[in-house]
């Protein structure tokens, strides 16, 4: 597989077997994914990767949490006011995942009970969780993604599938019972890795992006 092909082939991938990820191809794209560039070479990214036990006890914990429990967001995942076009482009996103699941816009408790399934990693086995430490700012974060999209390119090269969650980001207190994250961290996001469930009707959905030519500008280029 080369960059492009990774490139053009990752999506989030919301549905996957029970099947267990090798760990070493797991530690195996870690530290591949240790070379991605940060300011400074800072390398601001701490991951920790949980599966087996500890991560089925964070499920069930969520499971009995998800809906009960009021949110604890380590940060505002949205501005509060999306301007357009971003508002519009994050609609379209809900509508055509809904569409995929065949839930209807109106059923609003299918859509929560949707949203709960993120809380059960889509059924992935494993989990990354990405956090740093508070003092870090956009820089940092913005790095933070760098280490994440390279995970997930590396993921399809070994036969695996992702999804980036920063739902995971509302929940901090409950992960931190099972997973030993520094509360001087900021839990910024989980990325769910496993085999894609190819007959999950959420992994039918493509979605698309706006043209290059309406968020790029090219000043000294030839038509
Ligand atoms: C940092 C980050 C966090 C995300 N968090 C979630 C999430 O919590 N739940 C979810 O279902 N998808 C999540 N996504 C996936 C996005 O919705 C998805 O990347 C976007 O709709 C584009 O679709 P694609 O990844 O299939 O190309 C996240 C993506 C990123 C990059």
């Amino acid at each position: 597989m080369d960059v492009k092909e990774a490139v053009m082939r990752r999506r989030s991938v919301r549905g996957f077997l029970s099947q267990p990820v090798d760990p070493a191809i797991v530690r195996r794209v870690m530290a591949a994914a240790n070379r991605a560039p940060s300011g400074g070479n800072v390398q601001p990214w701490h991951i920790t990767a949980a599966t087996g036990a500890p991560l089925a006890a964070l499920k069930r914990a969520m499971a009995e949490s998800y809906g009960a429990v009021e949110p604890e967001p380590e940060y505002a995942i949205y501005p509060p006011h999306l301007p357009e076009p971003y508002r519009s482009r994050r609609f379209a996103n809900g509508e055509q995942l809904y569409a995929s699941l065949g839930i209807p816009r109106a059923d609003k408790a299918a859509r929560l009970r949707w949203l709960g399934q993120n809380y059960q990693f889509f059924g992935a086995p494993a989990a990354l969780f990405i956090h740093t430490p508070r003092f870090m700012g956009p820089p940092q974060w913005a790095d933070l993604g760098m280490w994440m999209q390279s995970v997930m390119l590396l993921l399809l090269e070994e036969g695996l599938q992702s999804c980036a969650q920063e739902c995971w980001s509302r929940y901090p207190g409950i992960v931190r019972r099972f997973l030993p994250i520094p509360t001087e961290h900021v839990l910024f996001a989980a990325i769910a890795i496993g085999h894609e469930d190819k007959a999950a009707p959420a992994n039918a959905l493509r979605t698309d992006r706006a043209p290059l030519d309406e968020v790029a500008t090219f000043i000294g280029f030839p038509d």
